[in-house]
Order: structure tokens, then sequence, then C-alpha cells
């Protein structure tokens, strides 16, 4: 991974200015000393071979006997299974893992269960707290719709439970009827909890190499170990030093459509861990080249609050040739690959956006697979942590996602 950017945007002396605000947060994560510091247990990957084989074995078994696999989770608890899953399977293969309990429609939960129809599944529900409301309801219904399926007896072996590890109503019953389950570490929450059972049971059923991903993470953990020449530092000073300077909207731009809901796994990482006390840096996202052609003439000419991280995939699966092009004005595409086209619409729309007062970071990563993802995950957790303290913020919290609860809780008569 390669982090590139524009320095007629950010000078070194802007960068020197943090030094002391990065080495704080740095000290802060690496001695647990800061603001949230319980929530740590995501800094240093831990494998237990025990555990991770165990969960292999459920994936194994899901494959086996499920057409699809339900995952019922809202925020952190089903975004990094289904930004890993998405990029690393291709874009219209029908995929075995689906997403329920994530929103409260009442059409989403009926297309979802016309969809499975009369074929096999087993469902993953996964909270850490074990009481959102989200995936309670959308537990509830499913739940009873493998009962009515198969049985009690039956049902019960088809409900794969990633709570906590005593706490909760979700664990409460999945020890009275005896579901598997995985635990959710009690030092790590929801968003940085991706490479934890919460995303690794799910990824390993859609097929994808968990140990891949794994590795990819822990030499990522290595390299952005120290306080010294660490690009997740860098990102992270980069995006405050902007901040300061009034850019406090951060779009992550792909152009490749697999890396959809990585971005809202980033948006979710960064809004979460930021957002807080008035202060922030809000987080968006474009799939290119589809959204220039909507929300890039906001980019390029809207108001000037705007930087952009753009992930470059350098390597595509396959490329292709563009076939010998007719007509004079297509002319310039024959024989050219797509990549190269592709790349080069990145390019001349960094070049325009920059020329338009649109700060530009670039991170590029050699091709889409479970390595750089891994590293992409653990790159962009690391940099989210420094960020938040350098910023002033706990970034392991989420007390405003109580607000919502509490306006809601009263309306339904919930004491
Ligand atoms: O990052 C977080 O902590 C949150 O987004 C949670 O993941 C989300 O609110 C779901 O919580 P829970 O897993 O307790 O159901």
């Amino acid at each position: 991974m390669e982090l590139i950017y524009e320095n007629s945007f950010v000078t070194d002396k802007e960068i020197s200015k943090l030094s002391k605000a990065v080495e704080d947060a740095h000290n802060k994560l690496v001695n647990k000393t800061g603001a949230g510091s319980d929530f740590l247990g995501w800094v240093n990957l831990e494998y237990d071979k025990e555990e991770i084989e165990r969960l292999k074995n459920a994936a194994n078994k899901i494959r086996r006997d499920s057409d699809y696999l339900v995952v019922i989770g809202i925020g952190g608890s089903y975004l990094g299974a289904r930004a890993v899953i998405e990029a690393l399977t291709p874009s219209f293969k029908t995929k075995n893992v689906l997403f329920a309990g994530n929103n409260m429609s009442p059409d989403y939960i009926n297309d979802l269960l016309e969809f499975v129809g009369d074929r096999d599944f087993s469902i993953n529900v996964i909270s850490k707290s074990g009481t959102t409301t989200e995936p309670a309801i959308a537990f509830s219904i499913l739940k009873q719709k493998l009962i009515d399926k198969y049985g009690k007896d039956k049902a019960r072996e088809r409900i794969y439970v990633t709570t906590d590890k005593e706490k909760g109503v979700l664990k409460r019953e999945a020890t009275q009827e005896g579901y598997e389950t995985f635990i959710v570490p009690d030092n790590i929450g929801g968003r940085y909890s991706v490479l934890t059972p919460v995303g690794l049971l799910p990824i390993a059923v859609a097929g994808v190499n968990i140990d891949g991903l794994m590795y990819g993470a822990s030499q990522a953990m290595q390299k952005y170990e120290n306080l010294l020449d660490n690009e997740a530092y860098t990102y992270a000073i980069l995006r405050n030093v902007l901040l300061k300077k009034g850019k406090n909207m951060e779009i992550l731009v792909n152009y490749e459509p697999r890396l959809h809901y990585f971005s809202e796994w980033w948006k979710q990482l960064y809004g979460e861990s930021e957002g807080k006390d008035g202060k922030g840096i809000f987080p968006a996202s474009v799939d290119n080249t589809t959204d220039l052609h909507s929300l890039g003439q906001y980019i390029q000419e809207g108001q000037r609050m705007i930087f952009e991280t753009v992930i470059d995939v350098e390597n595509p699966n396959k490329d292709f040739k563009i076939p010998v092009q007719d007509d004079k004005d297509l002319d310039f595409l024959s024989s050219k690959s797509l990549n190269e086209v592709n790349h080069m619409a990145m390019e001349g729309t960094i070049k325009a956006h920059v020329a338009g007062n649109v700060p530009n970071i670039r991170i590029k990563i050699e091709k889409l697979d479970e390595f750089n993802l891994g590293w992409l995950i653990y790159f962009f957790e690391k940099a989210c942590g420094i960020s938040g303290y350098i910023l002033g913020v706990n970034p392991f919290n989420q007390p405003g996602v109580e607000a919502y609860k509490k306006e809601m809780f009263k309306l339904l008569g919930k004491e």
C-alpha cells in the first residue's frame, strides 16, 4: 500500500506542527491511557487458533447444509462482513450470505423471505450488547421462520450467535437454547470488530479465505506499529490539518463498484468514532465513474469544504482491450485497456478536483484480494484511533446513537 498526497494543500510545516499531538495519540493507544482505552483490543490482533478452527468448522457446516446464511446485525455488527464479502466476490455472483436486522422495513424482511423461499438457510445473529432493537426484531421473525420450517430442535442447529461472553438477552437465550456461540471480545467495539468472529464467520461462509485476510491485517499491524515513518499516522495528520483549514467533509472515492460497501464500513468507522462534541469530519463516499455524473458536479464546483481520499486499485482481476472504434470521435479509445481508461478517468478527475480546490489523498493498493483488504482494514482502523485522539475526542464510544433510541422507545411505550 502506498499513500500519496499533494503537498500544495498540506505543507511539511503544518504536518510537523501536529507532531506532538501525534506522539500523544500514539502513546495513548500504546499505553492505553486515552479516553475509551477499554476498547483497544483490536490494536494487537489476536488469532486464537482453536476458536478460528471452530469458526471454520461452523462455516463449513453452514455451507454444507444451507443455501443461505442470513446475517442479522446492524452498524459494526454487519458492515465489515458485508464490505469484505462484496469486495472479494464477483459483482453478479448470487451471494450465499444475506443481511437482515440493519433496518426495520417490513418490505425488506418480506423480500428476503420471498427470496429465500423454500431453500435451506441458517442464521448468524450478531449483537455485542444483545439488546439492539433492529436485529432483535429481525431475529425473532427469522427464528420463527426456521422453527416453522425445521421444527424447534433442528432450528436450534441452524442458529449461530455472536455476542458478549456473559451479558445480554441474546447471550441468555443462546445459553438456554444451546445455540453455537462466538464471542465479541469485551475490549473491541462494533466498528472495530470485523477481524473477530463478528466479521470472520460470515466472511468464511462466503468462501473468502479468512487466513489471507488476517495475514494482510497482521502485516499492516507490524508496519504501522511505530510512531515514525507511519503512513496510517500520516493519513490521520493530513485529515486533521485539512479539517483545520475548513475541509470538514471527506469523500472516500473508489473506481471499483465492489468497494461500495467498503466505503459504507469506512463511513461508519470514521463517523461514529469522530463525530461528537461538536467536532469531526463528515465522512461521505462516491462510486466512480458512476457518481461523476451526479455528485461530481458538486465536488467540482459546490461549497469548498471537501477533500477526497481515493482508493486506487492498480490491477483488476481481468482486463479488457476496447475494440477498435469506427467513429473518429471514439477512435482515441481503440485498443486501449479498460483498466487504463478507468485509471485515466481517475487521474483526470484528481487533477480537475485538485484544480477546483479539493485536496486529494490517494491510497494505492495492488489489487483487490484478501491480503490487501486485511491490510486496508487495519490501516483505516489504526488511522482512525490516532485521528480521533488528535482531534480530541474519544474514538471508541458512540453516545449520540442513544438519542434516537430514547425518543423511539418513548413513542413505543417502553418503560
Ligand atoms: O460500532 C458500534 O459500536 C455500533 O455501530 C454497533 O456495532 C451497533 O450499534 C450495533 O450494536 P450491537 O452489536 O450491540 O447490536
